[in-house]
């Protein structure tokens, strides 16, 4: 099976509120978007990267990608407004492929079996998104912040990227929802899972694979990189 990756890396990072975005932010000497091209580029899943950037950001992210000699990005595409304008403008440099792994260049460590255990999921049922069981109880409150209600924990999942699809299935997504509104679109899956495409299914990702959103995420990142790093013969 041909699987090809689009890394998101257009947004702003207002809530990191740092001068320049936040997957451009070092992390041990690197820029935070090295470390999600470096598990794609070093996957044997993966045939072809699209990443996806600021307009202006795109002359750095091709000196990031000679840098640290990405061979499989072959495509560095401007952004849009929004995320899905993004996932959109890559799905659209994405030349047809059998499954489309969509992931946030924000979330520095995916790990090579998150993709085999996502593109198994993903060949079976159309669809599906790396996911954490929640360690927290979650309440629903109104808009006076007063509790309506406590949900489930054992149905609760804190979803992640690769969020990941067979081709043609998240084209016709993305080409169907397009038509109509956007509103409060906020994940690949939720496209899917609004038209009724096909079965999202929940895979297990894992709790270091977080989201760099704000300033204190970056030292967890830090920890985490610290830690990963050590290998078995340190
Ligand atoms: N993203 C993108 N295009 C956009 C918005 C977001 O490619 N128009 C990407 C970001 O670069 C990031 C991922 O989508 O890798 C997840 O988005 P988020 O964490 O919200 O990043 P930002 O939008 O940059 O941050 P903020 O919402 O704080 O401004
Ligand atoms: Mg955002």
């Amino acid at each position: 099976k041909n699987a090809k990756a689009i890394v998101l890396a257009a947004g702003q990072g207002k809530r990191m509120g740092s001068a320049v975005p936040k997957q451009f932010l070092e992390l041990d000497g690197k820029p935070l978007l090295y470390y999600s091209l470096e598990c794609f580029e070093q996957s044997d899943l993966i045939s072809e990267i699209i990443l996806v950037t600021g307009k202006d950001a795109i002359p750095f992210c091709w000196r990031i990608v000679e840098k640290y000699g990405f061979q499989k990005v072959k495509y560095v595409v401007p952004g849009g407004k929004e995320r899905y304008d993004s996932v959109y403008e890559g799905l659209k440099a994405c030349e047809a492929c059998d499954i489309v792994f969509i992931h946030d260049g924000a979330r520095p460590f995916p790990d090579g079996e998150m993709l085999e255990r996502t593109m198994e999921a993903a060949d079976k049922y159309g669809a599906c998104v790396a996911a954490v069981p929640t360690k927290d109880t979650m309440k629903v409150g109104n808009a006076e912040g007063i509790v309506e209600r406590t949900l489930d924990r054992k149905t609760l999942w804190n979803v992640q990227t690769p969020q990941v699809f067979r081709y043609d299935l998240i084209c016709q997504a993305h080409r169907e929802i397009r038509k109509g509104s956007m509103e409060g679109v906020t994940d690949d899956s939720m496209i899917v899972e609004t038209l009724g495409i096909c079965p999202v299914k929940l895979v297990m990702g894992s709790y270091d694979n977080i989201k760099v959103t704000t300033p204190e995420d970056l030292v967890i990142a830090e920890n985490i990189l610290s830690r990963r790093t050590v290998g078995p013969e340190a």
